[in-house]
């Protein structure tokens, strides 16, 4: 294994990490999973790193009935579920931040609640205070609860944004292009764009920014990165939890709308889009968009041939016995919920002519492994005993998102010997064993930045509505030609149904 060590420059732009202004944090649906799982240890996480402001609060609202003691418990325990270390002194001062309230979404007293409370919190603070929102709720109940917020004065900011109001929206944005931009109507009669926040996780990981910054830092990378010397983009995302306790959701949203809305297409954007001026939210909002729109529109063809939609039956993972799709808890016994999705697409520009990207996701693969992998063409002249130049390896270029997080380079070298023997080798290197850290999650960022007001991670509006803009068709489509669009059955355990194989043999492709 290769050695790579690590020279930190420190010159190196914008490192110094910055403590956000004081402000109350509100999150609602504060019962839910993703607070317990991700929001409050991101939140405890920063709060260590002395990277939460001097003053705030936390303020849990949801319609489950707790007192702020047992939502300080459920805290507690969310600490160490998520393994954060061993503090008692620092968690016990974290906890002292964490309120609670339990209303109704749509009721306007619970709202009142809401605000008296706010103001009673021992943070000194005044009715001037800074106030983010985070919206930990189904979508449908998104609109409700901002226009309580805005009838109740509570999404009003002071003048240029002092003090400032924020709402952080979880995904998914609308149920489709039409419910996304009625979304965005609904929105944009009560918030300033500026105050709007649409957090798409995967943007926050670090290994997912951190494609931007192997490819527009390094200039050995950028002349090859076209259709002249790349043969074929896979990005992967492989999951091997079923749906878990999320049946409700998912039966109605599936992996199309759950993972190539917003995550795969937003890493797609970041490996191909043009390089942004600056990196700052207008310029790098604006490019991941303009790559969005150079995706080629779908035809019947295109829809039938390129597209593979799968369902999990039983099966083994991770030598457990997996139930299938159909068995898990609120799933109909006859949902044709696809909950594996492998495509083929191209980008119609001048970059990336011709360059098949192949995209796959789904639950209950053969484990989690997120990737993207780059695959050069090959050499166009072989020297070294290959029959032909078809014959030798191709360089492979990849981006492990997750687990063990890292960059892999597949390059071929000379075996040592008096024969001219040729070897390939990966010149590679983890995250955690150059840094010597597990890279934060990605709620950590994603959550400072909004209190920073940085929204370069952030999803805009024109984004949300181009990435629908590929998805709508698909999902029209399986709708209305479900007998040319096949439901495949894969076992749990396996990496997705054969037809996924098949779609990129054809091309004389195979996955990584
Ligand atoms: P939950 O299903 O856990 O819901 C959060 C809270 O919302 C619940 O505790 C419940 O609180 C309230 N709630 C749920 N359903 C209803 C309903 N029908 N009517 C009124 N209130 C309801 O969701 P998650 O925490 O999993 O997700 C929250 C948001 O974050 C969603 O938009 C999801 O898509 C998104 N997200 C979640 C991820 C995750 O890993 N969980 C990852 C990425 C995004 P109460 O009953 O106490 O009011
Ligand atoms: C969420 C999806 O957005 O991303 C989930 O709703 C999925 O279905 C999750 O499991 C994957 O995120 P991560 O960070 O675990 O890869």
């Amino acid at each position: 294994m290769p050695n790579v060590e690590a020279t930190l420059s420190p010159t190196s732009g914008s490192c110094e990490e910055r403590r956000p202004d004081g402000c109350g944090i509100i999150i609602f649906g504060a019962s839910g999973d993703l607070v317990y799982r991700k929001l409050l240890p991101a939140l405890y996480h920063l709060y260590a790193r002395n990277l939460m402001p001097e003053k705030f609060y936390i303020l849990g609202f949801a319609r489950t009935d707790m007192t702020d003691d047992a939502f300080r418990e459920r805290a507690r325990e969310a600490l160490v579920d998520a393994h954060e270390p061993d503090a008692p002194e620092t968690v016990t001062k974290f906890l002292s931040k964490c309120m609670y309230v339990s209303g109704d979404y749509k009721d306007p007293a619970a709202y009142k609640r809401l605000q008296t409370k706010a103001a009673t919190c021992d943070c000194d603070f005044s009715e001037k205070e800074n106030k983010l929102f985070y919206l930990a709720l189904p979508p449908q109940l998104h609109p409700s609860v901002v226009s309580r917020l805005s009838e109740c004065g509570l999404t009003a900011e002071g003048e240029n944004a002092s003090p400032w109001a924020r709402v952080v929206f979880e995904k998914p944005f609308g149920h489709d292009l039409n419910s996304a931009l009625e979304l965005d109507k609904h929105l944009s009669s009560m918030l300033d764009p500026s105050q709007i926040f649409r957090i798409d996780h995967y943007l926050g990981k670090e290994t997912v920014q951190s494609i931007l910054m192997l490819r527009f830092a390094n200039i050995m990378f950028e002349p090859l990165w076209s259709q002249r010397y790349i043969d074929n983009i896979q990005i992967t995302v492989a999951e091997s939890v079923g749906v878990e306790h999320r049946g409700g959701y998912y039966e109605s949203a599936g992996c199309l709308r759950d993972m190539f809305q917003n995550h795969m297409l937003q890493m797609l954007s970041l490996v191909t889009m043009e390089p942004p001026t600056r990196f700052e939210a207008e310029f790098v909002q604006a490019e991941r968009v303009k790559l969005l729109r150079a995706i080629r529109p779908w035809s019947e063809r295109t829809l039938k041939d390129n597209i593979v939609r799968g369902q999990y039956a039983a099966g083994t993972v991770h030598n457990e016995k997996a139930v299938g799709y159909h068995d898990e808890a609120n799933i109909a016994k006859d949902s044709a919920t696809e909950t594996f999705v492998g495509m083929k697409l191209y980008i119609d520009n001048w970059r990336w002519q011709g360059v098949p990207i192949y995209m796959r996701s789904g639950k209950r693969l053969h484990m989690r492994e997120s990737e993207v992998a780059v695959t050069f063409k090959r050499v166009p002249h072989s020297m070294f005993g290959f029959a032909s130049q078809h014959e030798m390896p191709a360089n492979i270029l990849v981006m492990k998102i997750q687990p063990n997080e890292g960059v892999d380079l597949t390059i071929h070298t000379k075996q040592p010997g008096p024969k001219t023997c040729m070897a390939s080798l990966s010149l590679s290197f983890k995250y955690e064993e150059v840094f010597g850290i597990t890279p934060p999650d990605a709620y950590e960022r994603l959550l400072l930045d909004c209190m920073l007001g940085d929204r370069t991670l952030f999803l805009s509006r024109k984004g949300v509505e181009a990435a629908w803009t590929i998805v709508d068709p698909i999902l029209n489509f399986w709708r209305d030609h479900p007998d040319k669009a096949p439901l495949h059955s894969y076992e749990a355990g396996s990496w997705g149904p054969q037809a996924s194989d098949d779609l990129l043999l054809r091309s004389g492709h195979q996955w990584r």
